[in-house]
């Protein structure tokens, strides 16, 4: 597709109309959230690679569904999620984040239950009444894995499988080298803003010239006008894609230089030698130095999937909180879960390859900085839009065509809301 069809033509039933704020301050639209969306869908977690040994666990608190969820490997090897919740008096099992554990404590009477949550060991049993252990486990919860992709989903009968759920937009990015970029980096905070306002700010490029001038806008492909216009955009019935091109002959306009080094390193180098020495240097540092070389051939056909030679990532925004960029080389795996109507905890992650020399080492370190200078300029405007937002000044906001995803991921939460109002009205 050229960069210059509408992605709007595509899609004519997400409308092109204003789109309202309301659902970004009202406490009464979270809520409707948390009930009807999040209580209602699958969730990522986490990847397996967090959790590789039998009794390794991770604890998530998750406000929009009022729930905290411990996942943990069983002897058996599977994953097993349960809430947090002791049967006894509800106290919770695991107050620590993650660890390792034989069994599961709970600190207030001392209850033991196993890795698969059953109930195991009761101080002073004979003093209870007709007790059935087996009745009284921790209560489990759906958890399945997509690419190493942990999931949990909270309703216990979910409406779909999580395969249902991926594979309509994601099956042709299945086989993208996830396990082989294993060095992970991340930042986790907590912002004074509405999760889909965070969320918005991910899934366009149109801000790229303006917040990040004083970064990466030099990865910018300027023949289409300068705005970083997306090869594509996909809209699904959940998710959605864009992928984007980038100036290839900059250090972060062409990624996939530092592992396969040749020409794209030289190109990679046009223009950043003389304008970024620095990030210039680091390139050419890492050149080579990656475990892995990632040939552009050998990625799945949904991944670059226009085929562009200039391809720098696919945003995927896996409904309803998981932006997942995959790049020729490295991914990065952000989460934008809510905590309340204007609070949103965003753990941001970034995976790599493993470096095998110094100097791969020290590129992967100045591509950290250099992505976190990044995140703080996305992350500048958040508090302030969800300030402005609050003072009723305007009530709608106008989206450009290259900003679908921003009104598709407004659509589907409103379809999802409006059908669940609808079938209680018809209860
Ligand atoms: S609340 Fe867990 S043992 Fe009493
Ligand atoms: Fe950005």
């Amino acid at each position: 597709m050229s960069a210059s069809v509408r992605l709007h033509d595509k899609y004519p039933e997400l409308g092109r109309g204003l789109i309202p704020i309301e659902p970004y301050v009202s406490p009464d639209y979270w809520n409707r959230e948390k009930a009807d969306l999040f209580r209602k869908t699958w969730l990522h977690v986490g990847r397996v690679e967090e959790l590789p040994n039998p009794g390794d666990y991770m604890v998530k608190d998750i406000a929009a569904c009022d729930a905290s969820i411990i996942v943990v490997r069983t002897k058996k090897g599977d994953l097993h999620a349960m809430h947090n919740v002791c049967a006894h008096r509800m106290n919770q099992i695991v107050y620590d984040e993650r660890g390792n554990t034989r069994k599961f404590f709970c600190k207030f009477h001392g209850w033991a239950y196993d890795l698969e949550g059953n109930l195991t060991g009761v101080p002073d049993e004979d003093c209870f009444f007709d007790l059935d252990r087996c009745a009284h486990g921790l209560a489990t919860v759906p958890c399945d894995i997509w690419q190493g992709f942990i999931f949990i989903h909270v309703d216990p009968n979910p409406a779909m499988t999580l395969v249902q759920f991926m594979e309509p937009m994601y099956g042709n990015v299945e086989g993208y080298p996830f396990a082989k970029m294993t060095s992970c980096f991340s930042w986790t905070t907590e912002v004074a803003c509405n999760w889909k306002l965070a969320m918005d700010a991910f899934q366009e490029a149109y801000h790229v010239a303006y917040v990040h001038g004083h970064s990466i806008a030099d990865s910018i492909k300027t023949d289409d006008g300068g705005a970083m216009r997306p090869l594509d955009g996909l809209c699904g019935d959940y998710h959605r894609r864009l992928s984007l091109a980038g100036n290839t002959r900059t250090v972060y306009g062409n990624p996939k230089a530092v592992t396969q080094g040749g020409a794209a390193l030289e190109e990679a180098l046009a223009e950043s030698a003389a304008a970024k020495p620095i990030s210039a240097a680091a390139l050419r540092a890492g050149a080579g130095g990656a475990r892995y070389v990632f040939p552009m051939a050998d990625l799945p056909s949904g991944v670059n999937w226009t085929g562009s030679p200039d391809w720098m990532f696919d945003i995927n925004v896996v409904f309803p909180d998981f932006y997942l960029s995959l790049r020729p080389n490295y991914f990065q795996a952000y989460t934008f879960r809510p905590i309340a109507h204007d609070r949103t905890l965003v753990e941001a992650r970034v995976y790599y390859p493993e470096m095998l020399t110094a100097g791969g080492r020290f590129y992967q370190e100045y591509m950290k900085v250099q992505l976190r200078d990044v995140l703080l300029e996305d992350f500048s405007t958040l508090e302030r839009t969800q300030a402005a937002c609050r003072t009723g000044a305007k009530t709608h906001m106008i989206l450009q065509d290259y900003e679908i995803m921003v009104r598709h991921s407004f659509e589907v939460i409103e379809r999802i809301l409006g059908d669940a109002e609808r079938a209680r009205a018809a209860a």
